[in-house]
């Protein structure tokens, strides 16, 4: 009985994730400099996780997301993307534009809300991400680490549910990288709604995190495998 129960649910699960997907087929993208940045590249998230991928410098990793965001088209191949993305940078700065948290999970929200909802559904992200309570604080009092948690919530508060992520911890100490990874993971895990989060790195002891990892190289990702054998690759 039990188990038909879980079974059910998990049905239940697969029919909410069935029309969630990212695929690109054979995306080519050259910028307007004569660059080609993407080479018919292909990649597939298969299901709500965390998923790595690495590559060097000029591999095409920052075009691929403004590619999937839809920020620029591609010049061949499909891109299919039914989720809702937010962008994360490295630096925070970038992109936390208002003076309080508060204000700033404001301009993220849908504006066809409530004022009341609207307000619950700010404190909730905070919530999610840590920052419990925090909505009057100035943001220039927050750390590096608390302002990346702040991105998150803006995701949340959107509604994204594939969050991009151009390596968040790049500017962060040993502690705070840690609790943002383990904050993406256990977001990708979350009963409701889990997330989809596809995360660039260069620091290969992230990729003990992931669910599959990726390299990129000449505009091209490999196949997805586990974080432990590419790292092992990489050494
Ligand atoms: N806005 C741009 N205009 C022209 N060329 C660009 C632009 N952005 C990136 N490129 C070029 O595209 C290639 C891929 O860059 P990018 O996607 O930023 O790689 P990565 O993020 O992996 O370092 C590089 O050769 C880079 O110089
Ligand atoms: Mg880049």
């Amino acid at each position: 009985m039990n188990e038909l129960r879980v079974s059910s649910e998990k049905e239940k699960q697969d029919l909410e994730h069935e029309d969630l997907a990212l695929e690109l087929v054979k995306v080519s993208f050259s910028w307007n400099t004569g660059t080609k940045a993407l080479d018919q590249c292909n990649l597939v998230i298969p299901r709500p996780g965390l998923w790595m991928i690495v590559g060097c410098n000029g591999s095409g990793k920052s075009t691929l997301f403004r590619l999937i965001s839809g920020m620029i088209k591609p010049q061949k191949g499909e891109i299919q993307c039914s989720y809702k993305t937010a962008l994360m940078f490295q630096n925070p700065d970038h992109q936390l534009l208002l003076p309080s948290c508060g204000s700033d999970l404001m301009l993220s929200a849908p504006q066809d809300q409530p004022r009341e909802e609207l307000r619950e559904r700010i404190n909730s992200a905070l919530q999610q991400v840590g920052l419990a309570g925090m909505a009057p604080r100035p943001i220039h009092t927050l750390s590096g680490g608390q302002k990346q948690r702040l991105a998150l919530a803006s995701a949340l508060v959107s509604n994204s549910n594939l969050l991009l992520l151009d390596e968040p911890t790049a500017l962060l100490d040993p502690l705070s990288q840690k609790s943002i990874l383990e904050l993406v993971k256990s977001l990708s895990r979350r009963a409701k709604n889990p997330i989809s989060a596809l995360w660039i790195t260069h620091l290969i002891q992230e990729l003990a995190y992931c669910d599959g990892a990726a390299m990129m190289k000449n505009g091209r990702i490999g196949n997805w495998q586990p974080g432990h054998e590419l790292m092992n690759n990489l050494k």
